[in-house]
Protein backbone atom coordinates (compact mmCIF):
# COMPACT_ATOMS: atom_id res chain seq x y z
CA UNK A 1 0.00 0.00 0.00
CA UNK A 2 2.67 2.45 0.78
CA UNK A 3 3.50 3.36 -2.85
CA UNK A 4 -0.09 4.01 -4.14
CA UNK A 5 -1.97 7.38 -4.49
CA UNK A 6 -5.66 8.30 -2.80
CA UNK A 7 -7.15 10.65 -4.49
CA UNK A 8 -7.33 14.20 -3.40
CA UNK A 9 -11.08 14.37 -3.07
CA UNK A 10 -11.24 10.86 -1.66
CA UNK A 11 -9.35 12.53 1.29
CA UNK A 12 -11.51 15.20 1.32
CA UNK A 13 -14.08 13.07 1.76
CA UNK A 14 -12.59 10.95 4.57
CA UNK A 15 -11.54 13.50 6.44
CA UNK A 16 -14.84 15.78 6.42
CA UNK A 17 -16.72 12.66 7.63
CA UNK A 18 -15.06 11.77 10.25
CA UNK A 19 -15.08 14.28 13.52
CA UNK A 20 -11.49 14.88 14.85
CA UNK A 21 -13.05 15.02 18.75
CA UNK A 22 -14.48 11.17 18.27
CA UNK A 23 -11.11 9.74 16.58
CA UNK A 24 -8.67 11.11 19.38
CA UNK A 25 -11.16 10.16 22.16
CA UNK A 26 -10.84 6.32 21.46
CA UNK A 27 -7.09 7.29 22.42
CA UNK A 28 -7.15 9.88 24.86
CA UNK A 29 -9.28 11.21 27.99
CA UNK A 30 -10.48 14.33 26.51
CA UNK A 31 -11.82 16.89 28.91
CA UNK A 32 -14.10 20.16 27.56
CA UNK A 33 -12.06 23.23 27.95
CA UNK A 34 -14.23 26.34 26.36
CA UNK A 35 -14.84 25.45 22.33
CA UNK A 36 -11.60 23.26 22.43
CA UNK A 37 -11.10 19.92 24.15
CA UNK A 38 -7.97 19.70 26.50
CA UNK A 39 -5.54 16.42 27.38
CA UNK A 40 -2.46 14.99 28.53
CA UNK A 41 -0.79 14.63 25.52
CA UNK A 42 -0.42 11.22 24.70
CA UNK A 43 3.03 12.02 22.43
CA UNK A 44 5.14 13.12 25.20
CA UNK A 45 5.57 12.74 28.97
CA UNK A 46 3.78 15.62 31.33
CA UNK A 47 1.67 16.59 33.92
CA UNK A 48 -0.35 19.49 33.28
CA UNK A 49 -2.16 19.05 29.97
CA UNK A 50 -1.41 21.21 26.74
CA UNK A 51 -2.52 19.00 23.88
CA UNK A 52 -5.64 20.57 22.35
CA UNK A 53 -8.68 19.59 19.79
CA UNK A 54 -10.59 21.95 18.19
CA UNK A 55 -13.71 20.72 17.14
CA UNK A 56 -14.91 23.84 15.25
CA UNK A 57 -11.25 23.53 12.94
CA UNK A 58 -10.91 19.90 13.25
CA UNK A 59 -7.16 20.00 14.37
CA UNK A 60 -4.97 19.31 17.34
CA UNK A 61 -1.82 20.44 18.80
CA UNK A 62 0.36 20.25 21.45
CA UNK A 63 1.75 22.98 23.07
CA UNK A 64 3.95 21.38 24.92
CA UNK A 65 6.06 19.01 22.12
CA UNK A 66 4.71 20.78 19.01
CA UNK A 67 2.68 18.13 17.69
CA UNK A 68 -0.49 18.83 15.67
CA UNK A 69 -2.60 18.54 12.35
CA UNK A 70 -5.81 17.25 11.23
CA UNK A 71 -7.10 14.02 11.86
CA UNK A 72 -4.60 11.75 9.71
CA UNK A 73 -1.79 13.39 11.52
CA UNK A 74 -3.37 12.11 14.33
CA UNK A 75 -3.64 8.45 13.20
CA UNK A 76 -0.19 8.74 11.85
CA UNK A 77 1.40 9.71 14.87
CA UNK A 78 -0.87 7.37 17.12
CA UNK A 79 -0.71 4.29 14.92
CA UNK A 80 2.78 5.11 13.91
CA UNK A 81 1.47 4.63 10.39
CA UNK A 82 2.76 6.07 7.50
CA UNK A 83 0.56 8.60 5.23
CA UNK A 84 -1.36 6.26 2.70
CA UNK A 85 -1.63 3.52 5.52
CA UNK A 86 -3.20 6.38 8.14
CA UNK A 87 -5.47 7.52 5.06
CA UNK A 88 -6.51 4.09 4.71
CA UNK A 89 -7.14 3.53 8.40
CA UNK A 90 -9.12 6.32 8.15
CA UNK A 91 -11.38 5.57 5.34
CA UNK A 92 -12.02 2.33 7.25
CA UNK A 93 -13.20 4.70 10.55
CA UNK A 94 -15.79 6.85 8.45
CA UNK A 95 -16.55 3.87 6.53
CA UNK A 96 -15.65 5.05 2.98
CA UNK A 97 -14.34 2.97 0.53
CA UNK A 98 -11.02 3.39 -0.91
CA UNK A 99 -10.78 4.59 -4.68
CA UNK A 100 -6.39 4.02 -4.51
CA UNK A 101 -5.80 6.48 -7.74
CA UNK A 102 -3.14 9.72 -7.97
CA UNK A 103 -3.11 11.80 -4.84
CA UNK A 104 0.05 12.71 -2.63
CA UNK A 105 0.89 15.41 -0.99
CA UNK A 106 3.39 18.04 -2.84
CA UNK A 107 6.34 17.49 -0.22
CA UNK A 108 5.55 13.79 -0.01
CA UNK A 109 6.56 13.29 -3.52
CA UNK A 110 9.44 15.76 -3.27
CA UNK A 111 10.41 13.19 -0.63
CA UNK A 112 9.75 9.98 -2.57
CA UNK A 113 12.25 11.30 -5.21
CA UNK A 114 15.19 11.67 -3.11
CA UNK A 115 14.13 8.11 -1.41
CA UNK A 116 14.39 6.56 -4.93
CA UNK A 117 17.90 8.26 -5.66
CA UNK A 118 19.06 7.02 -2.40
CA UNK A 119 17.34 3.82 -3.53
CA UNK A 120 19.34 3.56 -6.57
CA UNK A 121 22.58 4.40 -4.92
CA UNK A 122 22.18 1.84 -2.72
CA UNK A 123 22.04 -0.78 -5.53
CA UNK A 124 25.14 0.75 -6.89
CA UNK A 125 27.22 0.61 -3.80
CA UNK A 126 26.06 -3.07 -3.02
CA UNK A 127 26.91 -4.39 -6.68
CA UNK A 128 30.44 -2.88 -6.30
CA UNK A 129 30.96 -4.11 -3.06
CA UNK A 130 29.91 -7.97 -4.42
CA UNK A 131 32.01 -7.27 -7.33
CA UNK A 132 35.78 -7.66 -7.90
CA UNK A 133 36.95 -4.12 -7.43
CA UNK A 134 35.11 -4.43 -3.44
CA UNK A 135 37.02 -7.14 -2.76
CA UNK A 136 39.47 -5.37 -0.23
CA UNK A 137 35.79 -3.61 1.16
CA UNK A 138 34.17 -7.32 1.43
CA UNK A 139 37.96 -8.59 3.39
CA UNK A 140 37.19 -5.28 5.46
CA UNK A 141 33.97 -6.75 6.35
CA UNK A 142 34.82 -10.58 6.71
CA UNK A 143 37.37 -9.47 9.24
CA UNK A 144 35.41 -7.09 11.27
CA UNK A 145 32.94 -10.90 11.82
CA UNK A 146 30.48 -9.86 9.11
CA UNK A 147 29.27 -12.63 7.28
CA UNK A 148 27.90 -12.39 3.77
CA UNK A 149 24.45 -13.27 4.49
CA UNK A 150 24.40 -10.19 7.22
CA UNK A 151 26.42 -7.93 4.62
CA UNK A 152 23.37 -8.55 2.55
CA UNK A 153 20.38 -7.84 5.31
CA UNK A 154 22.15 -4.64 6.48
CA UNK A 155 22.34 -3.45 2.28
CA UNK A 156 26.11 -2.49 2.66
CA UNK A 157 27.94 -1.37 -0.12
CA UNK A 158 30.93 0.10 -1.04
CA UNK A 159 32.03 3.33 -2.63
CA UNK A 160 34.78 3.09 -4.74
CA UNK A 161 37.57 5.40 -4.63
CA UNK A 162 36.76 7.44 -8.02
CA UNK A 163 35.71 10.97 -8.05
CA UNK A 164 32.60 9.98 -10.54
CA UNK A 165 31.90 6.00 -9.91
CA UNK A 166 28.14 6.85 -8.72
CA UNK A 167 27.86 10.02 -11.45
CA UNK A 168 29.01 7.78 -14.79
CA UNK A 169 26.10 5.34 -13.36
CA UNK A 170 23.47 7.98 -13.31
CA UNK A 171 24.47 9.41 -16.34
CA UNK A 172 24.26 6.11 -18.10
CA UNK A 173 20.80 5.28 -16.58
CA UNK A 174 19.61 8.71 -17.55
CA UNK A 175 19.05 9.46 -14.75
CA UNK A 176 17.57 13.19 -13.22
CA UNK A 177 20.98 14.13 -11.32
CA UNK A 178 19.88 17.31 -9.61
CA UNK A 179 17.94 14.19 -7.47
CA UNK A 180 21.12 12.96 -6.65
CA UNK A 181 22.30 16.29 -5.78
CA UNK A 182 19.51 16.96 -3.79
CA UNK A 183 19.90 13.74 -1.79
CA UNK A 184 23.61 14.61 -0.91
CA UNK A 185 25.47 11.72 -3.00
CA UNK A 186 26.44 14.06 -5.93
CA UNK A 187 28.58 17.36 -5.30
CA UNK A 188 27.42 20.74 -6.83
CA UNK A 189 29.71 20.02 -9.79
CA UNK A 190 28.10 16.30 -10.56
CA UNK A 191 31.26 14.24 -8.40
CA UNK A 192 30.86 11.86 -6.13
CA UNK A 193 30.65 12.57 -2.21
CA UNK A 194 31.62 9.08 -1.10
CA UNK A 195 34.41 8.09 -2.04
CA UNK A 196 36.56 4.92 -0.90
CA UNK A 197 34.03 3.83 1.93
CA UNK A 198 32.17 0.95 3.15
CA UNK A 199 28.05 2.42 2.70
CA UNK A 200 25.63 1.68 5.32
CA UNK A 201 22.20 2.54 3.88
CA UNK A 202 20.05 4.20 6.91
CA UNK A 203 16.26 3.28 6.97
CA UNK A 204 13.75 5.05 8.07
CA UNK A 205 10.70 3.18 10.09
CA UNK A 206 9.13 2.22 6.91
CA UNK A 207 12.43 0.84 5.23
CA UNK A 208 12.68 3.47 2.88
CA UNK A 209 16.74 4.77 2.47
CA UNK A 210 17.16 8.14 3.47
CA UNK A 211 20.74 8.75 3.58
CA UNK A 212 24.40 7.02 3.67
CA UNK A 213 26.69 6.82 6.65
CA UNK A 214 29.93 5.78 4.74
CA UNK A 215 33.00 4.52 6.96
CA UNK A 216 36.42 5.11 5.67
CA UNK A 217 38.03 2.28 3.61
CA UNK A 218 41.64 3.14 5.21
CA UNK A 219 42.48 5.40 8.11
CA UNK A 220 43.61 8.08 6.00
CA UNK A 221 40.34 8.63 4.82
CA UNK A 222 39.21 11.42 6.77
CA UNK A 223 36.79 12.01 8.56
CA UNK A 224 36.57 8.67 9.39
CA UNK A 225 32.54 8.32 8.97
CA UNK A 226 30.52 10.51 6.80
CA UNK A 227 26.92 10.88 6.71
CA UNK A 228 24.21 12.19 4.34
CA UNK A 229 23.93 15.78 5.05
CA UNK A 230 20.65 17.37 6.33
CA UNK A 231 17.69 17.12 3.44
CA UNK A 232 14.12 16.91 3.54
CA UNK A 233 14.27 12.74 4.13
CA UNK A 234 17.50 12.61 6.20
CA UNK A 235 17.40 14.41 9.46
CA UNK A 236 19.96 13.50 12.04
CA UNK A 237 18.65 14.50 14.98
CA UNK A 238 14.98 12.18 14.13
CA UNK A 239 16.42 9.05 12.67
CA UNK A 240 17.62 6.38 14.47
CA UNK A 241 20.58 3.53 12.63
CA UNK A 242 19.07 0.56 12.95
CA UNK A 243 14.99 1.19 13.88
CA UNK A 244 13.53 -0.14 10.87
CA UNK A 245 15.39 -3.93 11.93
CA UNK A 246 14.25 -3.44 15.81
CA UNK A 247 10.96 -1.65 15.61
CA UNK A 248 9.47 -5.59 16.72
CA UNK A 249 11.75 -6.62 18.25
CA UNK A 250 11.73 -3.23 21.12
CA UNK A 251 8.22 -3.47 21.07
CA UNK A 252 8.47 -7.40 22.40
CA UNK A 253 11.48 -7.33 24.67
CA UNK A 254 9.74 -3.91 25.97
CA UNK A 255 13.01 -1.90 26.09
CA UNK A 256 15.23 -0.11 23.57
CA UNK A 257 19.40 -0.33 23.83
CA UNK A 258 20.80 2.94 22.79
CA UNK A 259 24.54 2.09 21.18
CA UNK A 260 27.15 4.60 19.60
CA UNK A 261 27.81 3.03 16.04
CA UNK A 262 27.09 1.49 13.16
CA UNK A 263 28.91 -1.53 13.31
CA UNK A 264 27.34 -2.12 17.19
CA UNK A 265 23.91 -2.57 15.91
CA UNK A 266 25.10 -4.88 12.87
CA UNK A 267 27.49 -6.90 15.79
CA UNK A 268 24.52 -7.12 17.99
CA UNK A 269 21.67 -7.55 15.52
CA UNK A 270 23.32 -10.09 13.70
CA UNK A 271 24.00 -12.30 17.11
CA UNK A 272 20.59 -12.61 17.93
CA UNK A 273 19.99 -8.98 19.78
CA UNK A 274 17.85 -6.64 17.67
CA UNK A 275 15.96 -4.33 20.35
CA UNK A 276 19.27 -2.06 19.47
CA UNK A 277 19.24 1.20 17.60
CA UNK A 278 22.41 4.20 17.62
CA UNK A 279 21.70 8.05 17.02
CA UNK A 280 24.48 9.27 13.87
CA UNK A 281 27.26 10.99 15.52
CA UNK A 282 24.92 12.76 17.67
CA UNK A 283 23.24 13.14 21.57
CA UNK A 284 19.83 11.74 21.74
CA UNK A 285 17.61 14.29 21.13
CA UNK A 286 13.73 15.19 22.18
CA UNK A 287 12.67 13.96 18.72
CA UNK A 288 14.53 10.50 19.01
CA UNK A 289 12.95 10.11 22.60
CA UNK A 290 9.53 10.60 21.15
CA UNK A 291 9.88 8.99 18.56
CA UNK A 292 11.21 5.70 20.66
CA UNK A 293 8.57 6.74 23.43
CA UNK A 294 6.17 5.20 20.42
CA UNK A 295 7.73 1.89 21.08
CA UNK A 296 8.91 1.49 25.11
CA UNK A 297 8.97 3.48 27.69
CA UNK A 298 12.59 1.41 29.08
CA UNK A 299 15.99 2.42 27.67
CA UNK A 300 19.32 0.64 28.21
CA UNK A 301 22.30 2.71 27.67
CA UNK A 302 25.56 1.21 26.46
CA UNK A 303 28.45 3.24 26.48
CA UNK A 304 32.42 2.82 27.23
CA UNK A 305 33.51 3.84 30.03
CA UNK A 306 35.90 5.90 29.27
CA UNK A 307 35.90 9.19 30.36
CA UNK A 308 34.80 10.23 26.86
CA UNK A 309 32.22 7.72 27.12
CA UNK A 310 30.53 8.48 30.70
CA UNK A 311 30.43 12.04 29.83
CA UNK A 312 28.17 11.19 26.37
CA UNK A 313 25.61 8.86 29.21
CA UNK A 314 25.38 11.81 31.33
CA UNK A 315 24.34 13.79 28.53
CA UNK A 316 22.13 11.42 27.19
CA UNK A 317 20.77 10.51 30.62
CA UNK A 318 19.32 14.22 31.52
CA UNK A 319 17.53 14.52 28.05
CA UNK A 320 16.29 10.36 28.69
CA UNK A 321 15.10 11.19 32.52
CA UNK A 322 12.94 14.00 31.22
CA UNK A 323 11.09 12.33 28.70
CA UNK A 324 9.67 9.73 31.36
CA UNK A 325 11.93 6.34 30.36
CA UNK A 326 13.28 3.98 33.37
CA UNK A 327 16.62 4.39 32.39
CA UNK A 328 19.70 1.66 32.69
CA UNK A 329 22.98 1.91 32.06
CA UNK A 330 25.39 -0.51 31.12
CA UNK A 331 29.51 0.67 30.86
CA UNK A 332 31.77 -1.74 29.01
CA UNK A 333 35.33 -2.16 29.60
CA UNK A 334 37.77 1.32 28.81
CA UNK A 335 38.73 1.17 24.95
CA UNK A 336 35.25 -1.57 24.15
CA UNK A 337 32.57 -0.74 22.48
CA UNK A 338 29.74 -3.47 21.63
CA UNK A 339 31.55 -4.26 18.43
CA UNK A 340 34.46 -5.08 19.96
CA UNK A 341 33.25 -6.64 22.91
CA UNK A 342 31.15 -9.07 21.31
CA UNK A 343 34.14 -9.55 18.95
CA UNK A 344 36.55 -10.40 21.59
CA UNK A 345 34.72 -12.15 24.50
CA UNK A 346 31.68 -13.21 22.80
CA UNK A 347 27.63 -12.49 22.71
CA UNK A 348 26.99 -14.78 25.74
CA UNK A 349 29.56 -12.17 27.79
CA UNK A 350 27.87 -9.46 26.59
CA UNK A 351 24.45 -10.33 27.57
CA UNK A 352 25.86 -10.68 31.30
CA UNK A 353 27.29 -7.61 31.03
CA UNK A 354 23.87 -6.07 30.13
CA UNK A 355 22.39 -8.14 32.87
CA UNK A 356 24.50 -6.30 35.15
CA UNK A 357 23.22 -2.56 34.07
CA UNK A 358 23.06 0.05 37.13
CA UNK A 359 19.71 1.51 37.38
CA UNK A 360 20.42 5.93 36.63
CA UNK A 361 20.79 6.48 40.29
CA UNK A 362 23.77 3.75 40.96
CA UNK A 363 25.65 4.50 37.85
CA UNK A 364 25.22 8.24 38.30
CA UNK A 365 26.51 7.54 42.47
CA UNK A 366 29.12 5.37 40.96
CA UNK A 367 30.27 8.40 39.07
CA UNK A 368 30.08 10.80 41.56
CA UNK A 369 31.80 8.95 44.41
CA UNK A 370 34.50 8.80 42.05
CA UNK A 371 34.73 12.68 41.57
CA UNK A 372 34.14 13.32 45.09
CA UNK A 373 35.33 12.03 48.56
CA UNK A 374 32.14 10.64 50.14
CA UNK A 375 33.62 10.07 53.21
CA UNK A 376 33.55 13.82 53.95
CA UNK A 377 30.60 16.26 54.48
CA UNK A 378 31.09 18.28 51.70
CA UNK A 379 31.30 15.54 48.94
CA UNK A 380 28.55 13.56 50.40
CA UNK A 381 26.76 16.89 49.66
CA UNK A 382 27.94 17.17 46.19
CA UNK A 383 27.08 13.73 45.20
CA UNK A 384 23.61 13.69 46.99
CA UNK A 385 22.80 17.38 44.85
CA UNK A 386 24.28 15.80 42.19
CA UNK A 387 21.80 12.78 42.33
CA UNK A 388 18.77 14.59 43.10
CA UNK A 389 19.13 16.79 40.00
CA UNK A 390 18.77 13.61 37.88
CA UNK A 391 15.68 12.69 39.94
CA UNK A 392 13.97 16.06 40.14
CA UNK A 393 13.73 15.77 36.26
CA UNK A 394 11.64 12.73 36.39
CA UNK A 395 8.20 13.45 35.61
CA UNK A 396 6.37 10.98 37.89
CA UNK A 397 5.89 11.74 40.94
CA UNK A 398 5.51 8.50 42.80
CA UNK A 399 8.91 7.51 40.75
CA UNK A 400 10.77 10.48 41.82
CA UNK A 401 10.30 9.63 45.40
CA UNK A 402 10.67 6.11 45.45
CA UNK A 403 14.24 6.84 44.20
CA UNK A 404 14.45 9.49 46.86
CA UNK A 405 14.25 6.79 49.11
CA UNK A 406 16.79 4.95 47.50
CA UNK A 407 19.06 7.49 47.76
CA UNK A 408 18.35 8.10 51.32
CA UNK A 409 19.27 4.65 52.36
CA UNK A 410 22.35 4.57 50.12
CA UNK A 411 23.85 7.76 51.44
CA UNK A 412 22.80 7.01 54.30
CA UNK A 413 20.76 10.97 54.90
CA UNK A 414 17.23 11.08 55.88
CA UNK A 415 14.60 11.20 53.57
CA UNK A 416 12.72 14.31 54.26
CA UNK A 417 16.17 16.09 54.14
CA UNK A 418 16.36 14.80 50.76
CA UNK A 419 12.81 15.87 49.93
CA UNK A 420 12.71 19.50 50.85
CA UNK A 421 16.19 19.98 49.03
CA UNK A 422 14.31 17.98 45.79
CA UNK A 423 11.30 19.99 46.02
CA UNK A 424 13.17 23.58 45.96
CA UNK A 425 15.72 22.39 43.13
CA UNK A 426 12.03 21.78 41.35
CA UNK A 427 10.89 24.85 42.48
CA UNK A 428 13.85 27.10 41.12
CA UNK A 429 13.74 24.80 37.56
CA UNK A 430 10.02 25.72 36.97
CA UNK A 431 11.39 29.68 37.86
CA UNK A 432 14.03 29.13 34.83
CA UNK A 433 11.84 28.00 32.84
CA UNK A 434 13.50 24.56 32.36
CA UNK A 435 11.14 22.27 34.07
CA UNK A 436 7.91 23.81 33.02
CA UNK A 437 5.88 21.55 30.70
CA UNK A 438 5.01 24.65 27.73
CA UNK A 439 7.98 26.31 26.66
CA UNK A 440 6.34 30.07 25.02
CA UNK A 441 8.07 30.50 22.17
CA UNK A 442 9.47 34.05 21.34
CA UNK A 443 7.76 35.21 18.06
CA UNK A 444 9.49 37.10 16.08
CA UNK A 445 7.38 40.17 13.93
CA UNK A 446 8.01 38.00 10.25
CA UNK A 447 6.42 35.02 12.66
CA UNK A 448 3.52 37.21 14.17
CA UNK A 449 2.67 38.18 10.46
CA UNK A 450 2.71 35.21 8.94
CA UNK A 451 0.15 33.55 11.62
CA UNK A 452 -2.20 36.54 11.22
CA UNK A 453 -2.15 35.80 7.63
CA UNK A 454 -2.73 31.88 8.48
CA UNK A 455 -5.54 33.37 10.77
CA UNK A 456 -7.12 35.41 8.22
CA UNK A 457 -6.60 33.05 4.78
CA UNK A 458 -8.38 30.47 6.99
CA UNK A 459 -11.16 32.51 8.77
CA UNK A 460 -12.29 33.72 4.88
CA UNK A 461 -11.48 31.92 2.12
CA UNK A 462 -11.97 35.45 -0.08
CA UNK A 463 -8.39 36.16 1.04
CA UNK A 464 -7.04 33.02 -1.03
CA UNK A 465 -7.13 34.58 -4.48
CA UNK A 466 -5.50 37.58 -2.97
CA UNK A 467 -2.73 35.39 -1.63
CA UNK A 468 -2.74 33.60 -4.98
CA UNK A 469 -2.36 37.20 -6.79
CA UNK A 470 0.78 38.28 -4.32
CA UNK A 471 3.98 39.09 -6.62
CA UNK A 472 6.18 40.12 -3.64
CA UNK A 473 8.54 37.70 -1.71
CA UNK A 474 7.23 34.82 0.79
CA UNK A 475 9.02 33.01 3.35
CA UNK A 476 9.18 29.03 2.51
CA UNK A 477 6.53 28.13 4.35
CA UNK A 478 4.13 30.60 3.20
CA UNK A 479 5.65 29.92 -0.52
CA UNK A 480 4.21 25.92 0.41
CA UNK A 481 1.04 27.04 1.51
CA UNK A 482 0.20 29.65 -1.44
CA UNK A 483 1.50 27.00 -4.27
CA UNK A 484 -0.74 24.30 -2.45
CA UNK A 485 -3.66 26.42 -2.35
CA UNK A 486 -3.46 27.49 -5.86
CA UNK A 487 -3.83 24.02 -7.03
CA UNK A 488 -6.91 23.27 -4.41
CA UNK A 489 -8.62 26.28 -5.83
CA UNK A 490 -7.72 25.40 -9.73
CA UNK A 491 -9.04 22.11 -8.68
CA UNK A 492 -12.30 23.99 -7.04
CA UNK A 493 -11.62 22.28 -3.68
CA UNK A 494 -12.75 24.46 -0.96
CA UNK A 495 -10.09 24.94 1.53
CA UNK A 496 -10.58 24.06 5.04
CA UNK A 497 -7.74 23.82 7.97
CA UNK A 498 -7.99 20.20 8.24
CA UNK A 499 -7.63 19.58 4.04
CA UNK A 500 -4.89 21.97 3.74
CA UNK A 501 -2.89 20.62 6.26
CA UNK A 502 -3.04 16.78 4.95
CA UNK A 503 -1.14 18.72 1.86
CA UNK A 504 1.38 19.79 3.20
CA UNK A 505 4.77 18.53 5.30
CA UNK A 506 4.58 18.11 9.16
CA UNK A 507 6.57 20.70 9.92
CA UNK A 508 4.12 22.70 8.43
CA UNK A 509 1.15 21.02 9.47
CA UNK A 510 2.39 21.45 13.39
CA UNK A 511 2.97 25.02 12.91
CA UNK A 512 -0.33 26.13 10.94
CA UNK A 513 -2.35 23.87 13.64
CA UNK A 514 -0.68 25.79 16.51
CA UNK A 515 -1.37 29.02 14.86
CA UNK A 516 -5.15 27.71 14.79
CA UNK A 517 -5.59 26.28 18.20
CA UNK A 518 -4.74 29.59 20.08
CA UNK A 519 -6.96 31.77 21.22
CA UNK A 520 -8.49 33.88 17.85
CA UNK A 521 -7.40 37.44 18.19
CA UNK A 522 -10.90 38.23 16.61
CA UNK A 523 -9.64 40.23 13.85
CA UNK A 524 -12.90 42.71 13.01
CA UNK A 525 -13.91 42.49 9.85
CA UNK A 526 -13.20 45.89 8.70
CA UNK A 527 -9.66 45.85 9.32
CA UNK A 528 -8.37 42.83 8.07
CA UNK A 529 -8.14 43.38 4.16
CA UNK A 530 -5.32 46.05 5.55
CA UNK A 531 -3.86 43.60 8.09
CA UNK A 532 -3.71 41.52 5.23
CA UNK A 533 -1.90 43.21 2.98
CA UNK A 534 0.30 45.29 5.42
CA UNK A 535 1.27 41.41 6.68
CA UNK A 536 2.75 40.09 2.87
CA UNK A 537 4.46 43.46 2.68
CA UNK A 538 6.41 42.67 5.87
CA UNK A 539 7.17 39.19 5.04
CA UNK A 540 8.55 40.46 1.69
CA UNK A 541 10.78 43.06 3.67
CA UNK A 542 11.88 40.55 6.04
CA UNK A 543 12.50 38.00 2.92
CA UNK A 544 14.77 40.51 1.98
CA UNK A 545 16.63 40.74 5.07
CA UNK A 546 17.42 37.57 4.97
CA UNK A 547 18.81 37.99 1.54
CA UNK A 548 21.10 40.72 2.67
CA UNK A 549 22.43 38.78 5.78
CA UNK A 550 23.21 35.88 3.15
CA UNK A 551 25.00 38.49 1.34
CA UNK A 552 26.63 40.17 3.38
CA UNK A 553 28.31 36.32 4.67
CA UNK A 554 29.02 35.85 0.87
CA UNK A 555 31.16 39.10 0.87
CA UNK A 556 32.72 38.16 4.15
CA UNK A 557 33.39 34.66 3.16
CA UNK A 558 34.87 35.77 -0.87
CA UNK A 559 36.82 39.09 1.05
CA UNK A 560 38.59 36.38 3.46
CA UNK A 561 39.48 34.50 0.45
CA UNK A 562 41.12 37.24 -1.85
CA UNK A 563 38.12 36.40 -4.35
CA UNK A 564 36.29 39.63 -5.75
CA UNK A 565 33.02 40.36 -4.97
CA UNK A 566 32.25 43.06 -7.44
CA UNK A 567 28.55 40.54 -8.24
CA UNK A 568 27.70 40.58 -4.86
CA UNK A 569 27.97 44.38 -3.94
CA UNK A 570 25.92 45.48 -6.87
CA UNK A 571 23.27 42.80 -5.71
CA UNK A 572 23.16 43.63 -2.24
CA UNK A 573 22.84 47.66 -3.90
CA UNK A 574 20.02 46.60 -5.12
CA UNK A 575 18.58 44.85 -2.18
CA UNK A 576 18.74 47.75 -0.45
CA UNK A 577 17.30 49.85 -3.01
CA UNK A 578 13.83 47.53 -2.52
CA UNK A 579 14.12 47.99 1.14
CA UNK A 580 13.72 51.69 0.80
CA UNK A 581 10.62 51.42 -1.72
CA UNK A 582 7.53 51.58 -0.12
N1 LIG B 1 30.30 9.23 13.81
C1 LIG B 1 29.98 10.16 12.86
N2 LIG B 1 30.96 10.96 12.30
C2 LIG B 1 32.25 10.84 12.69
C3 LIG B 1 32.59 9.91 13.69
C4 LIG B 1 31.58 9.12 14.24
O1 LIG B 1 28.83 10.26 12.46
N3 LIG B 1 33.17 11.61 12.13
C5 LIG B 1 29.23 8.39 14.38
C6 LIG B 1 29.02 7.11 13.58
O2 LIG B 1 27.64 6.82 13.60
C7 LIG B 1 29.83 6.09 14.34
C8 LIG B 1 29.62 6.56 15.77
O3 LIG B 1 29.56 7.97 15.68
O4 LIG B 1 29.37 4.78 14.11
C9 LIG B 1 30.70 6.11 16.73
O5 LIG B 1 31.98 6.58 16.30
P1 LIG B 1 33.29 5.77 16.59
O6 LIG B 1 33.26 5.19 17.95
O7 LIG B 1 34.44 6.62 16.19
O8 LIG B 1 33.26 4.62 15.51
P2 LIG B 1 32.79 3.11 15.57
O9 LIG B 1 31.33 3.03 15.33
O10 LIG B 1 33.33 2.42 16.74
O11 LIG B 1 33.46 2.59 14.23
P3 LIG B 1 34.64 1.56 14.08
O12 LIG B 1 34.27 0.40 14.93
O13 LIG B 1 34.65 1.23 12.63
O14 LIG B 1 35.89 2.23 14.52
MN1 LIG C 1 33.87 0.39 16.93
Amino acid sequence: MAKELVAASQLDAIIAKLDIVEVISEYVALKKNGKNFKALCPFHEEKTPSFIVNPEKQIFHCFGCGIGGNVIRFIMAIENLSFPDAVMAASKKAGIQLDISGYKPADEEKKARLIRANEVAAKIYRESLFSPQGKRAMDYLFERNLTEKEITHFALGFAPNSRDYLARQISEKKLNKEDFVKSGLLNEQSTDVFRNRIMFPIFDLQGNITGFGGRGLDDSVLPKYLNTGENPVFNKSRLLYGINWAKESIKSKKFVLIVEGYFDVLKLHSNGIENCVAPMGTSLTDSHLNFLKRFTDKILLIFDSDEAGIKASLRNLDSVLSRGFETKICLLPVDFDPDRFVDEYGIDAFKKMMGQSKNFLEFVLTVESQRNDINTPKGKSSIAKEILRFVSLIPDEIEKYEYVKILADKLNLKETLLNTYLKEMVKTEKEKGNGGEIKRKISSPNDLAENLLIEILLSENSFWNQLAEWKGLLTKRMELIATTSKKLLANNINITPANLISKVDQDTGNWISEILVKTGTNLPEEKKQQIFQDCLKKIHKFCIWKQVGEMKQKIAEKKASGISYNEELVKMQGLLFELKKE
